[in-house]
C-alpha cells in the first residue's frame, strides 16, 4: 500500500516537472533572456559604469538616452555600436555572436530596471 503510493507520487513529480519544463520552452521568456543576456556579456561595463557606460539602475544615467526611444537605443547597442561623449560602446557589447533579439533584449532589461 505504501508502496503503490509513493510510486503514485513519483509518477505526479515526473509530471509536474515534464509541464514545467514544457512551459519553460513555450512561455517567450523575453525578461529571462535579456537579465541573463545583461549579466554575462553587457554587466562588465555597465554594471560599474566602466568607460562612461550608463549604468544598470541609474535613473539620470539613462534619462536623455531613453528619450531618444527604444528604437534608436536598440539600433546603438546592435548595429555599428555608439560612441558618444563620454566612451564607445562597441557593437552588441563587443559579443557579435549574440543574436539581434538578444541584444533588444537585454536593452529592454536595462531600460526596466530605470523605469
Ligand atoms: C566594453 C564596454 C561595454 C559593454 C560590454 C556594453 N556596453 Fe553599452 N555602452 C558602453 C558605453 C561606454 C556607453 C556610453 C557611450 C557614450 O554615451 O559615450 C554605452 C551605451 C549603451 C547604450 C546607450 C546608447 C545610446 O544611444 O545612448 C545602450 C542601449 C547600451 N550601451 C546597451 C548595451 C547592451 C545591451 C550591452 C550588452 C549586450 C552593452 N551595452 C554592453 C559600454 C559597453
Amino acid at each position: 500500500m505504501n508502496i503503490e503510493r509513493g510510486r503514485t507520487k513519483h509518477k505526479l513529480c515526473h509530471m509536474v516537472m515534464g509541464i514545467a519544463a514544457t512551459l519553460f520552452y513555450i512561455v517567450p521568456s523575453f525578461a529571462k533572456d535579456g537579465a541573463a543576456v545583461y549579466e554575462t556579456v553587457c554587466r562588465v561595463c555597465h554594471g560599474t559604469g566602466v568607460m562612461g557606460a550608463p549604468k544598470y539602475g541609474d535613473k539620470p544615467g539613462w534619462k536623455n538616452r531613453i528619450s531618444k526611444g527604444v528604437a534608436t537605443l536598440e539600433k546603438n547597442a546592435i548595429i555599428e555600436g555608439f560612441e558618444g561623449e563620454k566612451g564607445l560602446m562597441p557593437a552588441k557589447g563587443g559579443r557579435s555572436s549574440l543574436s539581434d533579439e538578444e541584444v533588444k533584449a537585454a536593452v529592454a532589461y536595462m531600460i526596466d530596471a530605470v523605469k
